[in-house]
């Protein structure tokens, strides 16, 4: 079967898993978690175990439970981050936080974590070192979070202090569902090394290509309220660049867009146009990509799945 008929199959599959994790429990609790886990979402870090294990020689079956980990996890950051971001729509739903409050999604995101903790445990093959990488991404997570939310009350941030953020928030994840595919066939560290770095690229592309769309896409495509990083004024790839260039004329368009979003984001997708800046991010995707995949040269693994995963974080913004 070719990859590109492979991935709905495993994507119900992985949505199968998920559907019915955690039945028993306070209906307060079962009863939001499972809202998240049958929500939705792209499945794109539970396809990127799969793929990266049976890269390396392995099987499906013996890294599934990784896998709806992982997603697990994804989905409980993505719960959290909402209160964080103040976000009303995600996977085309009202946020956790929104149809009830705070104090259930934050319990919630909490359930999610213990359920992926235990999904993880139930791993057959390597699971020492399984819990151990998956544990140091979720710090990481935590790490980038933090800095997120530090970032968006400094006036002027660089690139540099931008990129390890990034790569804290959303590269770790995703190179530790790299990296749990690799390491569960018993590969040499170095490969899984190189799996992992490979993930953490396609995660730096990825969150710049997150960025990119939040301001060129729509809510509707993408399935969850754009206004937060506008309203926040958090320090995106796009918007770094764009205050450096002009800090007058972008902050009065941040100003017009809090109180008229699509008049103020009008004017900055004109000025990120007009600054070339909008391009640049384009090309910066693309190097990185194809940076992500020459992690994979001379590896002696079978690279087809790896790098048709890189092409479906391509096609994403088209
Ligand atoms: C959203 O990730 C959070 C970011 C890292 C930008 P996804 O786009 O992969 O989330 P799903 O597919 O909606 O779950
Ligand atoms: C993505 O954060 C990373 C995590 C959720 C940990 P963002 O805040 O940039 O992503 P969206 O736009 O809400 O999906
Ligand atoms: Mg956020
Ligand atoms: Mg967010």
């Amino acid at each position: 079967m070719n990859i590109a008929d492979l991935i709905p199959e495993y994507r119900s599959e992985i949505n199968n898993g998920l559907a019915d994790i955690y039945p028993r429990g306070p209906i307060s609790l079962t009863k939001p978690v499972a809202y998240v886990l049958n929500g939705g979402g792209k499945r794109l870090r539970p396809l990127l175990t799969i793929f990266s294990a049976e890269a390396c020689g392995g099987t499906k079956s013996s890294v599934f439970s990784a896998a709806l980990a992982v997603e697990v996890l994804h989905n409980f950051t993505l719960v959290h981050d909402d209160i964080m971001d103040q976000d009303s729509i995600r996977h085309g739903q009202e946020t956790v936080h929104n149809k009830w409050d705070d104090g259930v999604a934050i319990l919630t995101g909490d359930a999610m974590l213990s359920l992926a903790l235990r999904l993880l445990n139930e791993t057959p093959v390597e699971s020492h070192l399984q819990m151990k990488i998956f544990i140091d991404g979720l710090l990481a997570v935590c790490e980038g979070q933090a800095l997120d939310k530090e970032f968006e009350n400094q006036s002027s941030v660089s690139l540099d202090d931008y990129i390890k953020m990034i790569d804290l928030k959303t590269g770790y994840l995703i190179g530790l569902a790299a990296e749990l595919g690799a390491v569960s066939t018993g590969m040499d560290s170095g490969i899984c090394e190189k799996v992992r770095d490979y993930g953490r690229l396609i995660g730096r592309a990825f969150q710049i290509q997150d960025d990119y769309l939040e301001i060129f896409s729509n809510s509707l495509n993408m399935g969850k309220s754009l206004e937060s990083d506008i309203v926040l004024g958090k320090k995106t790839f796009l918007m770094i660049q764009a205050l450096e260039k002009d800090t007058d004329i972008i902050n009065s368009a941040l100003e017009l867009a809090r109180n008229n979003f699509e008049k103020g984001i009008g004017n900055i997708r004109l000025y990120l146009e007009n600054e070339g800046i909008k391009k640049r991010a384009q090309e910066e995707i693309n190097n990185i990509l194809k940076l992500a995949d020459n992690k994979l040269n001379d590896l002696p693994i079978d690279k087809e799945k790896l790098l048709y995963f890189s092409k479906i974080i391509k096609k994403r913004g088209n």
